[in-house]
């Protein structure tokens, strides 16, 4: 059985206190503070006047269209359509890569800090989660070493997320080089390559997707997408997978027998997304990057933190000099604001503080938890 998601239950410990009428800053969700572009929600309207039946359990054609036309335009990516899988989210599309492929006893290599469903969903799928612990130290990235010294013959999946939730971590074209040369000599090893949060990036460096950098790997790559956190889609529930073909038969065979497809007013609405005006991503990104330097400006007056700047995605993963990340997190949810601990992550002694939230909140937040820790050391 999977465990329920921490983050979720943090947020729960919030709103309970909210209900009891506690002023709460709630850092906790991953979730953009932005309502969709309008033109999507014009297009949502007008779907849902049209499109009543079942569809597709591999998505409407048109969306299909526009998931191969969006890669190739802002990734130079070429796919096929019988290369893409589309599900209720990306989470939908990873599960169902799992459960269609693991046997009892197959590992998945998941670097540490990782998106706490990696784990929890390789697990009811009957594989075995091997956490690779990549400390701030390498920038939370996974090195080849780490990498090399992972693998077995019972490795299945490699995952990589980037930029990563909770690190924000990104990789240089010649860091993902180098994992390939690591990945080359291992046939039956699958790369997951979560790209979700690929359109929430501050460095100037052009983004660069493992399947482009070693084109000689792409049948051994799922590329997975949503527009969830790049258009602010999160509960519309639409994500896809490009990567061979029989992969993406076997994803679908699993979509027809659990939820058929995801709804097809959110499939158009997201066809309008991936083909309308691009203008709302850096727009946003512009946003998102003012609050993290004014959240990194506050973090940083604490000696009792420290803080790596996040290169993408929307959390800050502040590590601390000392205590235990989950007394800390209590005693800030105590002290009226609400985070999630880095074990939720795979790394103790940290914190997730997300910033998809407004600029006076993030601040407000961020500066309780410098005043905890501060109070706390004295
Ligand atoms: C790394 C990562 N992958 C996937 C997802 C899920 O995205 P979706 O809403 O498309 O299911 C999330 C959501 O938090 C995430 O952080």
């Amino acid at each position: 059985m999977p465990s329920g998601s921490p983050i979720l239950e943090m947020a729960r410990r919030a709103a309970e206190q909210r209900a009891q009428g506690r002023h709460i800053v709630d850092l906790t969700l991953g979730e953009p503070d932005f309502a969709p572009p309008d033109h999507v929600i014009a297009a949502a309207r007008e779907a849902a006047g049209r499109v009543l039946g079942y569809n597709p359990a591999n998505g409407l054609p048109e969306l299909r269209r526009a998931v191969l036309h969006a890669h190739e335009r802002d990734r130079g990516l070429e796919y096929t359509d019988a290369e893409v899988a589309v599900g209720c989210g990306a989470k939908q599309v990873i599960f169902n890569a799992f459960f269609a492929t693991l046997w009892p006893g197959d590992e998945v290599i998941v670097p540490a800090p990782y998106w706490a469903s990696y784990p929890d969903m390789v697990r009811p799928c009957g594989g075995l989660p091997v956490v690779v612990d990549c400390p701030a130290e390498s920038g939370f990235r996974l090195t080849a070493h780490a990498l090399q010294a992972a693998i077995t013959a019972r490795t299945r999946w490699v995952v990589l997320n980037a930029p990563g939730n909770p690190s924000g971590a990104t990789y240089s074209h010649e860091e993902l080089a180098v994992l390939a040369e690591v990945l080359r000599p291992h046939p039956a090893v699958t790369i997951l390559s979560d790209e979700i949060y690929a359109h929430i990036r501050y460095g100037d460096q052009e983004y660069v997707s493992l399947a482009q950098i070693a084109p000689d790997l792409r049948e051994r790559i799922l590329l997975v997408d949503g527009v969830s956190k790049a258009y602010a889609m999160t509960g519309w529930r639409v994500g896809w997978g490009l990567g061979p073909s029989d992969l993406v038969r076997r994803i679908t065979a699993v979509q027809t027998q659990n939820c058929t497809q995801t709804a097809a007013v959110s499939q158009l609405a997201a066809v309008a997304a991936l083909e309308g005006t691009q203008e709302v991503l850096a727009q946003r990104r512009a946003v998102y990057r003012r609050r993290r330097d004014a959240a990194l400006a506050i973090l940083r007056q604490s000696r009792h933190l420290d803080t790596v700047a996040p290169d993408g995605a929307f959390y800050l993963f502040p590590r601390l000099a000392t205590g235990d990340d989950l007394a800390v997190a209590d005693a800030l949810l105590e002290a009226g604001c609400a985070t999630v601990p880095g074990s939720a992550f795979g790394a103790p002694g940290h914190l997730r503080l997300s910033f998809a939230t407004g600029i006076t909140t993030l601040e407000a937040g961020c500066r309780t938890v410098v005043d905890v820790l501060n109070k706390a050391a004295s």
